[in-house]
């Protein structure tokens, strides 16, 4: 920490959860619960008895002027302006926005946006910091290149074993926007199939999707869903019938709402009308177990960080046999020519870590989140007229998207985060401006419905207080929402 710098308040470490514990603390008979899940949020830093030191290091932060028990430690180049130990019982927040703000402000927040985005795993962290520490092209043949091209090759097996693709089927890409951008080629087609000459896609696809990579508007047609936001695959066996070879675009579970898509019904369907099926397998990645033989997908996009790796990663994943992608980037034969350019190490090791990790501990953590994700449905539903979208259809166990009467979705966001609880409007706003959502209507509801729809989305590190923290301001927040239409119908 700076030295001088203000503390900005001391907070004292109680009550939310005991996942980090200072071991002094614990000896010493002291109550070890005071250790909130505070630590636990801040990935940067590790407690020890009246010090907190970044991870990696063995310094520790130093005290600001408001904090008498640390003042004597001395200040550490780069770990500034995060948060210092008062003592076993109070931390004192600084401040300064720095780098790792952003981690410290989860400490007394809750994250419920992880389909918009995770925080990184330790295990990316770690892979990604090891990265930076390589200074050696993957394509040069000395061996500081082979051991970069070896760090490129082992997170390719991770994300192939994780799928139970052949590592030679990954594209390493910058993220699940290019990889659908990319998969979404006219030509494609299987060894000995017909070249795909149309594109079909589901009407609820993410705007990446939408987007039509290289299709013309013209060869592209929407599949309908069903009200409880599943594909309609009546309407798409009608599509399929009438036209050329199609290439098929179906997300494996929908962003918003969680609905999981037969995309095992879809492939068989379409596979019998001689089309190719894409997955983008994005929001279902780490979440519930699926692979290419289980799906039957032909591609398959997936997104480092909706699992715990780094932003501005992600990978397109082939079938044995499927042919005609077409590079949009050429130049270097990197990625067996499909994505010229030296590669994103540090991203692509990130990937293949969090996917690792993500793969060892999915079905424990799906179970959890789910009770989690059950118990946050439960106390919504306390509300009279709430509506959660899709819950009579198997869903992501992670997710709740719902409204209430005389709800707006920019109102309640605002509403939660000044609550100190992060959630997203059901329809993403790449723009910072909230746009009726796509998926709801195509589901049927009127735009009055779907722009008062907000999602709730949680992930392994959330907490039974944490879901209990969501309903307490959600009980505010209704209480407003109530009296709001008692006024308007008044
Ligand atoms: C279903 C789905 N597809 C594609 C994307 C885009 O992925 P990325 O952010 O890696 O470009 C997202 C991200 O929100 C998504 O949820």
């Amino acid at each position: 920490m700076t030295q001088g710098a203000k503390i900005k308040e001391i907070v004292p470490l109680g009550g939310r959860e005991s996942a980090s514990r200072c071991a002094r603390c614990r000896r010493g008979g002291g109550d070890p619960d005071r250790h909130a899940g505070l630590f636990r949020r801040l990935p940067e830093v590790s407690v020890r008895h009246n010090a907190i030191a970044r991870k990696g290091t063995a310094n520790a932060v130093s005290g600001g002027s408001a904090a008498p028990a640390a003042r004597e430690k001395s200040p550490v180049p780069g770990t500034s302006d995060l948060v210092s130990v008062v003592n076993c019982r109070y931390v004192a927040v600084k401040a300064a926005t720095t780098v790792v703000a952003a981690d410290s402000s989860m400490a007394d927040r809750v994250y419920l946006d992880w389909n918009a985005t995770t925080p990184l795993r330790q295990e990316a962290k770690a892979a990604i910091a090891a990265a930076w520490e390589l200074i050696g092209n993957p394509s040069s043949v000395h061996s500081e290149g082979r051991r970069a091209r070896r760090l490129v090759e082992d997170a390719r097996n991770a994300v192939a074993r994780a799928v139970g693709g052949r590592p030679q089927d990954v594209v390493f890409l910058s993220g699940g926007t290019e990889a659908n951008a990319l998969a979404l080629t006219p030509g494609l087609r299987r060894a000995a199939g017909a070249p795909v000459q149309r594109l079909l896609v589901s009407a609820i696809e993410h705007a990446s999707v939408l987007a039509g990579g290289r299709f013309a508007t013209e060869a592209t047609a929407a599949i309908h869903v069903t009200r409880a936001g599943v594909i309609d695959l009546n309407h798409l066996r009608a599509l399929l019938a009438d036209g050329p070879p199609a290439l098929v675009s179906v997300m494996l579970a929908n962003n918003e709402t969680g609905a999981i898509q037969p995309v095992a019904d879809v492939a068989a369907i379409v596979h019998a009308a001689g089309g190719l099926l894409h997955v983008d397998a994005i929001q279902a990645f780490g979440k519930i177990p699926f692979d290419l033989a289980s799906t039957q997908a032909d591609l398959v996009t997936l997104s480092a960080h909706k699992i715990g790796g780094p932003k501005g990663a992600g990978a397109l994943v082939l079938a044995e046999g499927v042919e005609g992608l077409v590079a949009f980037l050429r130049g270097g034969g990197q990625e067996l020519g499909r994505r010229a350019g030296t590669e994103n190490i540090a991203g692509i090791a990130g990937f293949g870590a969090a996917a690792k990790a993500a793969m060892a501990v999915l079905k424990a953590d799906a179970a959890r989140v789910r009770g989690l994700r059950d118990r946050l449905e439960h106390g919504l539903r306390q509300t009279p007229d709430v509506l959660v979208f899709s819950d009579d259809v198997k869903r992501l166990p992670n997710t709740v998207l719902f409204t209430a009467p005389g709800m707006k979705a920019e109102t309640a966001v605002i509403g939660f985060d000044l609550g100190g609880i992060a959630v997203s409007s059901g329809s993403a706003c790449s723009s910072g401006k909230v746009q009726p959502s796509h998926v709801l209507e195509a589901m049927g509801y009127r735009s009055e419905v779907s722009q008062g729809a907000v999602r709730l989305s949680l992930g392994w590190s959330t907490t039974e207080t944490d879901v209990d923290l969501t309903l307490k301001a959600w009980r505010k927040l209704a209480d407003t929402l109530v009296k709001g239409e008692r006024r308007n119908t008044a």
